[in-house]
Order: structure tokens, then C-alpha cells, then sequence
């Protein structure tokens, strides 16, 4: 497993790490890769009850990396390492926790959508810059978002995409609670292990009855979502906002109709 993705089993958490600080952990395909590779073993391991996503104390995740989307998706969605990554997390059996702090970009807030319990330091800033970027909502979030929050709010945090911090996620319903930074994987940990010492059948039930209603819908949006981000990655909008990330300025719209 590459070390940009660490695991480590503590008691019956398999916790799973990124890991690429200099980058602000921004994911690549070889990542991806790592974590739904992660996800399966997991699955398959039967000392493992629950697993923990987290970064640091600094960052969680700034996304997708950007250089990496210039190249475009490569795959058909499903079986691409993203899609094998989001798929596996919508398809968890066991239950998912995630902590997170500092940025908590694009797939960086939408992966925790299909947690079940998620904590946020103070300093986390979440946002979906999809659109900002000349791209389209992912990982279920055009269906799961207006269903949680409403059409209006799903509208503006999609569209505009600004970010938005813990004490709005937890207004909004998206996260359970908000910790000081440096305690929030601790307190992650404590919830699994408190997850973990549940009826683990039970816990297998409890989740597949959450989901159950939703996940073929959602799995449908996803793989729409997957097939319209791959167009928009590769059309001029988003080769403007990829271009000027590089060159570190704002992007310039005003020429596209
Ligand atoms: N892909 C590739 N590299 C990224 C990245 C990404 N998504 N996010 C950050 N980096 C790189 C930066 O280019 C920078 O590299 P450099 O040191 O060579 O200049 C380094 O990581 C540190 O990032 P920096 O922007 O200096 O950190 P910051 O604390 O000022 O800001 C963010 C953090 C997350 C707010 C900012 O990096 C950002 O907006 N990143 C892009 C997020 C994004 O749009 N993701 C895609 C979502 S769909």
C-alpha cells in the first residue's frame, strides 16, 4: 500500500490516513486506488467492526489533485479508482467514521456524505467547488444534498461553492460534532470503539436499513454524476480554472457563453 494512504488496526478500527501533507493531501488515482483497496480489506478482515478516515491535525483533504484532473478521467466511472473508492464507501457494510480537520475540499467533504459519523476540529473549512472549477457535482452530492438540506441550500453551496466551516456542517446536519483540532481523531476513536463493541449484526442491519432506500438512486446519480464530470473535465471551463490554479490567480469566465 503506498505510503501516501497509511493503515494501522487499533483494537477493531482499521484507521485509514491520508498522508501526503507537502500537497495538502490531495488525492490521486493512485490514492483512490489505495483507499478502496483499504475498504475491501477491511471488509474482508472480521477483527475489523468499524473504520476511521482521517489526516491531521491540519488537514484533511484538499480534493482531487488538480494536476491529476487535467489528464482527465481515463476509465469508465465505476471502474475508475474514484469510482471504486466512492462506490466502496456507499456499499460499506461495516460502519464508517471519519475525522477531519483544515481543508476539507470537493470529494473532501462529499466522501462524508456516505460516513456515518463524522467529526470536525474548528478549524475545518469544507466546500464543493465543483462548478468553480468549470466542473459538476460528485459522489451523490446533487442527490443527498437537496434531500438533507433542502433545494436552496444544496443550490448554494454547489454553485457558489464557498466554504463553509464546522459549526455551519454541524447546523446543516452534515457532522456529529466539533472538537478542538488535536482531538478530534481521538474522539473518532473513542466513537468506534464505542461502535465497535456494539452487536456487530445488529450494526450491519442498522446501516443496511439507513441506506437501503436510497442507495440504488444514489448509485444511479453517482455513476450520472461520474459520466457528466468526465465531459466537464475536459471542457474549456474547467482547462481556465485547472490553468489558473497553476498560475495561482483567479480564473477568468467572462469569455464562455
Ligand atoms: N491538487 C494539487 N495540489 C494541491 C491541491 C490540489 N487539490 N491543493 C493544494 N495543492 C498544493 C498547492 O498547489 C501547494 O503547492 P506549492 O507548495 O507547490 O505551491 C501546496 O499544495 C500547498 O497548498 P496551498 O494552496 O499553499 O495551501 P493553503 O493552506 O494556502 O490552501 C487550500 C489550502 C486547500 C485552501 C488550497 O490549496 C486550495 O484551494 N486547493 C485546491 C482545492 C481544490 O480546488 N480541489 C479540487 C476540488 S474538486
Amino acid at each position: 500500500m503506498s505510503s501516501l494512504i497509511t493503515t494501522e488496526k487499533q483494537n477493531h478500527t482499521l484507521v485509514v490516513r491520508l498522508n501526503r501533507p507537502d500537497r495538502k493531501n490531495a488525492l490521486t488515482r493512485k490514492m483512490y486506488s489505495a483507499l478502496a483497496d483499504a475498504l475491501d480489506n477491511g471488509h474482508q478482515d472480521s477483527e475489523v467492526r468499524c473504520f476511521l478516515f482521517t489526516g491531521n491535525a491540519e488537514c484533511f483533504t484538499a480534493g482531487n489533485d488538480l494536476g491529476e484532473f487535467s489528464a482527465g478521467l481515463r476509465d469508465e466511472f465505476r471502474a475508475s479508482p474514484v469510482g471504486r473508492f466512492l462506490f466502496g464507501l456507499a456499499n460499506a457494510t461495516k460502519p464508517v467514521v471519519a475525522a477531519v480537520n483544515g481543508p476539507a475540499v470537493g470529494i473532501g467533504t462529499t466522501m462524508l456524505l456516505h460516513c456515518d459519523l463524522v467529526l470536525a476540529g474548528t478549524n475545518t473549512r469544507f466546500q464543493m467547488p465543483f462548478a468553480n472549477l468549470g466542473l459538476c457535482p460528485e459522489g451523490g452530492s446533487s442527490l443527498l444534498l437537496p434531500a438533507w438540506l433542502g433545494r436552496v441550500r444544496a443550490a448554494e453551496l454547489l454553485m457558489l461553492g464557498g466554504a463553509f466551516d464546522a459549526s455551519e456542517a454541524l447546523r446543516l446536519g452534515l457532522i456529529n460534532r466539533v472538537c478542538e483540532p488535536d482531538e478530534t481523531e481521538t474522539t473518532a476513536l473513542a466513537l468506534c470503539q464505542q461502535l465497535a463493541a456494539q452487536p456487530p449484526a445488529a450494526i450491519r442491519a442498522t446501516k443496511d436499513l439507513l441506506n437501503r432506500s436510497s442507495l440504488k438512486a444514489l448509485e444511479a446519480t453517482m455513476l450520472e454524476e461520474g459520466e457528466l464530470f468526465g465531459e466537464r473535465l475536459k471542457s474549456p471551463e474547467a482547462a481556465e480554472a485547472f490553468k489558473a490554479f497553476a498560475e495561482k490567480r483567479k480564473p477568468d469566465f467572462s469569455g464562455f457563453s
